[in-house]
């Protein structure tokens, strides 16, 4: 059976017009959108979405990015899919990743980097849950 994968694509994506650009790789890699929706994360959701990283010197800015503006928040399907997002969006930082990815191609920053992809079949399944307690 397919994997889900929760992405989310970011404020600073919203704000540069690039939402069609980055749904669009996922469609043409044959990726299935199963849940979607534009919402603002509030300072509750990014402590709970990014549980593991709310004690590191990186957080505070993240977080003020993060709950800046709204963003786009998906599920995604597809066979292997956690790993196949998070080899089309690249390495964290979009100075380092690799051309033809998301950050690659289109990102110049270690913070505002686009997108977000969960890493693993567990955080799918926490993250899924924390944005879309509905989804079955
Ligand atoms: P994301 O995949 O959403 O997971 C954690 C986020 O923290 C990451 O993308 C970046 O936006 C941000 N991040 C991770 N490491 C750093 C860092 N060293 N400096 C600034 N931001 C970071």
């Amino acid at each position: 059976p397919d994997e889900r994968t929760l992405v989310l694509i970011k404020p600073d994506a919203v704000r540069r017009g690039l939402v069609g650009e980055i749904i669009s790789r996922f469609e043409r890699k044959g990726l299935q959108i199963d849940a979607m929706v534009s919402r603002s994360m509030d300072a509750a959701l990014a402590d709970e979405h990014y549980s593991e990283h709310v004690e590191k010197p990186f957080y505070p800015p993240l977080k003020a990015f993060m709950t800046s503006g709204p963003l786009v928040a998906l599920v995604l399907s597809g066979d292997q899919v956690i790993g196949v997002v998070r080899g089309m969006i690249g390495a964290t930082d979009g100075r380092k990743a690799a051309a033809g990815t998301i950050r690659g191609d289109l990102a110049l920053s270690n913070r505002e980097n686009l997108v977000h992809a969960s890493d693993s079949a567990d955080s799918a399944k926490r993250e899924i849950a924390l944005w879309f307690p509905d989804l079955g």
